[in-house]
This record gives structure tokens, sequence and C-alpha cells, in this order.
């Protein structure tokens, strides 16, 4: 089993750093092991930064909607469509959004009362389609910035480079 270990006291970006490598050393690419792998790599976010929510939202094609994935939290709307809630929008954008304030968002949808911001990172194949997305909600206004979205866009290319997506 991995342990892991992080100083709670450093700079965000370096927890970060640190992190990264962990990340990497447990993802698998057996097909089997996605939904471990993509569990792992929640439970080692919420555990690092006590975040509110912590988890993945996969594309199925067919319905054109993400569909909820491994995910460490409150539950969650398990059914997402393409453009709506941020998780869809940065899904059809194919681009990381960040919304400091979840209450002035137009369309966010609210899984939990106690969420306040929230960022979302599109997850790729390696042929450059889009898998799903990361979604992370924070208990706090303005938790997330541009540090966030390039580290949590490093750990979702790690996930794409070795992971059965
Ligand atoms: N807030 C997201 C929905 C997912 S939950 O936060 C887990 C959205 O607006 O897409």
């Amino acid at each position: 089993m991995h342990e892991f270990s992080l100083a709670a006291d450093l700079p965000k970006a370096q927890r970060y750093a640190e992190l990264l490598p962990q990340i990497r050393a447990m993802l698998d690419p057996e097909p089997e092991l996605l939904n471990a792998a993509l569990g792992n790599v929640c439970a080692v976010l919420k555990e690092q930064f006590d975040w509110l929510w912590v988890g993945f939202y996969l594309v199925n094609d067919e319905q054109n909607e993400l569909l909820l994935a491994p995910f460490q939290g409150p539950p969650a709307c398990t059914r997402i469509a393409k453009g709506r809630g941020v998780c869809g929008q940065a899904w059809a954008q194919a681009q990381t959004l960040v919304v400091a304030d979840v209450s002035v968002h137009p369309d966010h949808i609210a899984c939990s009362s106690r969420s306040r911001s929230e960022i979302v990172v599109p997850l790729y194949r390696r042929n450059g389609e889009i898998a799903g997305v990361l979604d992370v909600d924070a208990e706090s206004v303005g938790a997330f910035d541009q540090t966030d979205a390039e580290w949590l866009e490093k750990v979702c290319a790690a996930i794409t480079e070795t992971a059965a997506l």
C-alpha cells in the first residue's frame, strides 16, 4: 500500500509538486484498474487538501452526458448534460474553469449546499478526445486559482499518459 506524506504548511505549488510523483506511482494501465486508480487520485487529493468534494465525471458517448465516476465527498448528481453546469461547460468548451463563487455563476449545479467555489479540469484520452472531467469543490469562496488549474491539469495529464481511459 502506498503511504503519502506532505507537510501541510508548504506553499500550495510545492504541495502539488510533491504530490504529483506519488499520484503517478499509483496509476496503472490495466483497464480493470481504472476505477481503482481514479478513486485513489480522489482520495489522495482530498486527504491532502481537505476539499469538500473531489471526483471524476466520465463522458458517456451514447447519451452525450457526463456520468458520475469515482469520487470522495458527499453524494453527488449522477448525470450532467453537455454544456450544463460547470462540469458540462468545461467539457463543451474543452477548458479548465475556475469558479470563485458558485452562487453567482450562471448554471452552476449545486450538488451540495456546502460548496462555495469550484474548479473543473478536462481529462483527455491519448487521442485528444475528452474522456471526462476532474471536479473539485471547496467550502470557502475563492479557494482555487491559476496554481490549482496548472497542477490539476498536470494530474489529469498524468492520468492520460498512464491510465486506461
Ligand atoms: N457543481 C457541478 C456539479 C457537480 S458537483 O459539484 C459534485 C456543476 O455545476 O457542474
